[in-house]
């Protein structure tokens, strides 16, 4: 008989956190410590008997190893069949795809998203849904409580599967499909975007330039961009996955995407560069001499997606992340569309997507997405982008500049304090939790508290209460100041804190963010202590 049981113990520490478990590498290469997630995984599944399971990853340091793994342990746990990409490689949203394409069961997803790779950084293993989405809390806590008290796991004692050979393969009486990790996405961009008015548009001279930031991104974007619309050969930058990411955090940001940053604020800058993230669902979106903030840029996707033949017909409704700035509930208000805002973590708009009360999503942290998979899509922005600039033959910074004319401007930032002490960081929030009901009505020199709350978010489509989403103090006129602690951290505690002011004043538009924001910047500081209690003067990364 070819399938083993082996015994195990349950580790203490496998509670996956909003994007699946996430530790470092080490940690996964402790014995039987990935086999007891996949294990546990399987174990709080029902019906997946001779059904198909979608596996691929990032192509992150250890991304083989545990596909592997999981395609032995699919096999002796009865799945028909397993997807797997060529190399091992599938996108975020390209892995979401193949499972709704496929109607597959499932799929697991090998990735720490932007967080940087290599044999002792960070690594991570998702359940992603039917619908393509990541597992709801239902599942994941049913995970978790399973890895408490696991003693075996099943695998077949089987050969490796070769990863690089596209085509049908059998082990231990399962199918392994190895497939092209592009074609299906490319296609599927093909139906949502207006292919011949972007190439246009690059053939009229339009230049572009994309850093793939030598993650999963890269063979998507040479593909498409350069292949199929005819992007200038080189526009790609970074192509090449790299199981640690050339050394860089593969995140789009104005900190670790830095160079393209600088690219595009320079006299000779191209028409529009982006970039997207370790596992391609971030993404970053900076015209010539402009950045556009990742909530302006939903509000601004969501205000023009209907320029796109994929959302010709509108959008149902819009969803963001409670952080995220109010920008997008203007638009929505134009557009006479439901506003729908969520706990961060893209789970949530699982249910509005299928619902079909959301068409477009986004979240502050650069993920921006539609009911076209469910998970965010950094190509996918870069492509609305492209089609939103193509038929309007204006550019980045005009189209921003009236977007804030008609809407006014939400001005945005966000301050990370990581690897702070996870004591200092819960003493923190818990004092925050104990001002509360004292905040409304206080001011602070021009500002006036308005409300506090810890926000609660109600499901409307089954009416689950996820509660201590965030602390969100509002200001009278609009602004807001919010705190809260990551949920994706892999040492010590990240204290994230947002801060907006809303300015309808067009004269008032052109204003250094930061300047903009100091007034609430010093507010977020006297009401939470943050320098006192986390013992840091300043942030450790400003975006
Ligand atoms: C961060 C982002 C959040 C995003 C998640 C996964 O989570 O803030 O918007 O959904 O990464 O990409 P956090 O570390 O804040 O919990
Ligand atoms: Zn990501």
């Amino acid at each position: 008989m070819t399938i083993k049981t082996v015994t195990t113990a349950p580790y203490t520490d496998q509670k996956p956190g909003t994007s699946g478990l996430r530790k470092k590498v080490p940690v996964f290469q402790q014995q039987n410590y990935a086999e007891n997630f996949i294990q546990a995984i399987f174990d709080s599944l029902e019906g997946f008997e001779g059904e198909t399971l979608v596996i691929g990853g990032d192509g992150r340091y250890y991304n083989r190893e545990v596909i592997q793994l999981a395609i032995k342990m699919a096999a002796a746990n009865g799945f028909g069949r397993v997807l797997v990409g060529r190399g091992g490689i599938l996108s975020t949203p390209a892995a979401s795809n193949v499972i709704r394409k496929n109607r597959a069961f499932g799929g697991i997803v090998l990735s720490a998203s932007h967080n940087p790779g290599g044999p002792t950084e960070d690594f991570g293993i998702k359940y992603n849904i039917g619908n393509g989405g990541p597992a709801p809390e239902k599942i994941t806590d049913a995970i978790f409580a399973r890895t408490k008290t696991i003693d075996s796991y099943k695998i077949a004692d089987v050969e490796d599967v070769n990863l690089d050979l596209e085509g049908t393969h059998e082990i231990a009486g399962m199918t392994v499909n190895v497939i092209d990790p592009v074609a299906d996405y490319a296609e599927l961009m093909e139906q949502l975007f207006d292919f011949e008015a972007i190439s246009d548009l690059l053939a009229g001279g339009f230049r572009i330039v994309f850093d793939a930031m030598s993650a999963v991104t890269g063979p998507y974007a040479k593909e498409i961009l350069e292949n199929r619309l005819g992007a200038a050969k080189g526009s790609v930058l970074n192509f090449m996955p790299l199981p640690d990411f050339g050394g860089h955090h593969p995140d789009p940001n104005l900190v670790h995407a830095r160079a393209l940053y600088e690219t595009m604020m320079a006299d000779d800058a191209p028409d529009f560069g982006a970039a997207s993230d370790g596992d391609g669902d971030r993404n970053l979106i900076i015209g010539r001499g402009i950045f556009v903030t990742p909530s302006d840029s939903l509000a601004l996707l969501a205000a023009n997606a209907h320029l796109a033949p994929g959302y010709a017909q509108g959008l149902a409704g819009i969803a963001r992340s409670m952080p995220t700035s109010g920008a997008a509930d203007r638009v929505a208000e134009k557009l006479g569309i439901g506003l729908y805002e969520t706990p961060t973590g893209w789970k949530f708009f699982g249910n509005l997507l299928d619902a079909g009360l959301a068409t477009i999503c986004g979240e502050e942290s650069a993920g921006t997405g539609s009911n076209h998979v469910r998970e965010k899509d950094g190509l996918w922005a870069v492509l609305l982008w492209l089609n939103i600039l193509a038929v309007r033959k204006e550019s980045v910074l005009d189209i921003v500049k009236q977007h804030w004319a008609s809407f006014g401007r939400n001005y945005y930032s966000r301050h990370d304090y990581e690897e702070v002490d996870s004591e200092a960081a819960n003493g923190l929030m818990a004092n925050l939790r104990d001002q509360l009901a004292t905040l409304p009505g206080k001011r602070f020199g021009a500002l006036t508290v308005e409300t506090a709350d810890d926000f609660a978010y109600n499901d409307p489509v089954d009416q689950s209460v996820s509660r201590n989403q965030g602390i969100r103090i509002l200001f009278e006129g609009g602004s807001r100041v919010v705190f809260r602690l990551s949920g994706t951290g892999t040492s010590g505690a990240t204290l994230r804190v947002y801060i907006e002011r809303y300015e309808p004043d067009a004269a008032r538009h052109d204003i250094d963010t930061q300047e903009a924001l100091a007034d609430l910047i010093a507010v977020a500081d006297e009401i939470a202590s943050i320098k006192a209690r986390t013992g840091r003067q300043e942030p450790s990364v400003i975006t």
